[in-house]
C-alpha cells in the first residue's frame, strides 16, 4: 500500500471513489483538517435514517457539545497519572502470559499476548468479570471487521451482555466505571440506556483491538528491521520512540470516516454538504513533506507527528494506555528474552480487506 499511498498522495490526494461513494484524502495537512475541523468534518455519519445503535451515540461518533460533555465524564480514567498506577498490574499480567509460554519457547504475539493482555486490562477497568473475555474477542473481531461477517447479531448480543450488567451494578454498585456511568449526569440529566451501552461497547472495542494490532505490527517491524531488534536490547530506554515509529510506519487504524456539514473546498475539490470523507491516517503518516525519508524505518525519528492517535477533539482516549501496555510488553520480552524472532515458515495472513485496521490475524514468534 506505501505505493498506491505515494501515487495517490503525488497525483490525486483529494479525490472521489465512485464504487464507495465517497472522499478520499491521502496528504497528511489535507488529513489533519479534516480530523480537526469538526464543525466542517462532522463525526455523526451515520445518525440519519436508521435506528440508532448504541456505537452511533458514543464519543467517537458524536459532534460538540455532547461529544465534549461525555468526553468529560471519562477522561478522569484515562488521564497518564491514573494509567501510570497501571503498571505494576499490567507488568504483573504481562509476566503471567509469557510465564505460560515459556516452555513451549514460543508464543503468538496476537493469541497469546497481545489479546489477552489488553482485553484484560480494559475489562478490569470497566468492571467486566474478566471470564467472559472469550465473547469480547469474537464481538470485536466482528465489529472492526477483522475477519469476515460471521452471521450472528454480534451487536445485539453485546447490548444484552451489557444491559445484563448495568442492571447489577444498579442493584449493587460497585467502585468501577460501569456504575459510576450510572449516576454520571451531564446539566442535571443522567446519560440514556443507549449512551451507556455505546460507552461499553466503544471502550471494550476500541481499547483491545487497536493495541493487539499495534503489537503485531511492532514485532513485524522489529522482525523486517533486526537491527532495530539489535537497537533495543541495546538500548531499552529507546523503546518508546521505536513504538512511536511503528504507530507511523504500520499505522494500525488505516482510516476514519468524517461527512462533510456544508460544501468545502479541499484540495482544490468540491466537497458538498452530505458527502463522506475517509481521512487516510495511513498515508499522511508517510508524507514526505512533514517525514523526510518516510519509507525508512527511524527508531530515533524527532519529531515524530503522526497522526495514528488521531487529531483534535477527537484524540485518542486511549493513547497513554496504549503506549504504556505495548512499552511494557516490548520491555519485558527484551528483559526475559536473548533474543525473540518470527516462527520461520509461519505464513502472516493480513486482516480483512474490509477492516480499518491494518495488522495480522496471527504472529508465532520463537525465544
Ligand atoms: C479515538 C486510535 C487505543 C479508546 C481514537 C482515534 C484514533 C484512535 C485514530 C480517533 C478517532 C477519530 O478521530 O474519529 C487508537 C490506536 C490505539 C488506540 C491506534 C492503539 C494503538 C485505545 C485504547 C482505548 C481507546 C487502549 C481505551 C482504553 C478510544 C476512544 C476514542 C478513541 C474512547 C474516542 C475519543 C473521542 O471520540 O473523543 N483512537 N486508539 N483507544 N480511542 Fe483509541
Amino acid at each position: 500500500p506505501l505505493d498506491w499511498y505515494r501515487e495517490m498522495r503525488q497525483s490525486h490526494p483529494v479525490t472521489y471513489d465512485d464504487r464507495e461513494q465517497q472522499w478520499m484524502v491521502f496528504r497528511y495537512a489535507d488529513v489533519r483538517r479534516v480530523l480537526s475541523e469538526h464543525e466542517t468534518f462532522s463525526s455523526e455519519v451515520e445518525s440519519h435514517g436508521h435506528t440508532l445503535t448504541p456505537l452511533d451515540v458514543s464519543l467517537i461518533a458524536l459532534d460538540p457539545p455532547r461529544h465534549r460533555h461525555l468526553r468529560a465524564l471519562v477522561t478522569q480514567v484515562f488521564t497518564p497519572r491514573t494509567v501510570a498506577s497501571l503498571e505494576p498490574r499490567l507488568t504483573a499480567l504481562v509476566n503471567e502470559l509469557l510465564d505460560q509460554r515459556v516452555e513451549a519457547g514460543m508464543l503468538d504475539v496476537i493469541d497469546d499476548l497481545a489479546y489477552p493482555l489488553t482485553v484484560t486490562m480494559i475489562a478490569e477497568l470497566l468492571g467486566i468479570p474478566v471470564l467472559d473475555r472469550a465473547h469480547f474477542r469474537r464481538w470485536s473481531d466482528q465489529l472492526a471487521s477483522i475477519v469476515p461477517f460471521d452471521g450472528t447479531n454480534f451487536m445485539g448480543e453485546m447490548e444484552a451482555y451489557f444491559s445484563c450488567l448495568l442492571a447489577e451494578r444498579r442493584r449493587a454498585p460497585q467502585a468501577d466505571l460501569l456504575s459510576a456511568l450510572q449516576t454520571a449526569q451531564i446539566e442535571g440529566q443522567y446519560l440514556s440506556k443507549l449512551e451507556i451501552l455505546g460507552f461499553c461497547i466503544l471502550l471494550l472495542v476500541a481499547g483491545n483491538v487497536t493495541t493487539t494490532h499495534l503489537l503485531g505490527n511492532a514485532f513485524l517491524c522489529l522482525d523486517a528491521f533486526p537491527q532495530v531488534r539489535a537497537h533495543i536490547e541495546e538500548r531499552p530506554d529507546q523503546i518508546f520512540s521505536v513504538l512511536e515509529e511503528v504507530l507511523r510506519y504500520r499505522s494500525p487504524i488505516r482510516f476514519m470516516f468524517r461527512v462533510a456539514k456544508r460544501d468545502i473546498v479541499l484540495g482544490g475539490q468540491d466537497i458538498l454538504a452530505g458527502q463522506w470523507v475517509t481521512a487516510w491516517l495511513a498515508s499522511a503518516n508517510h508524507d514526505e513533506t512533514i517525514f523526510p525519508d518516510p519509507e525508512r524505518f527511524d527508531p530515533q525519528r524527532s519529531p515524530n507527528p503522526h497522526l495514528s492517535f488521531g487529531y483534535g477533539i477527537h484524540y485518542c482516549l486511549g493513547a497513554s494506555l496504549a503506549r504504556l501496555e505495548s512499552r511494557i510488553v516490548l520491555e519485558s520480552m527484551v528483559r526475559r528474552f536473548a533474543s525473540f524472532q518470527r516462527l520461520p515458515g509461519s505464513r502472516l495472513q493480513p486482516l480483512s480487506a474490509q477492516s480499518f485496521m491494518q495488522g495480522v490475524l496471527h504472529l508465532p514468534i520463537m525465544f
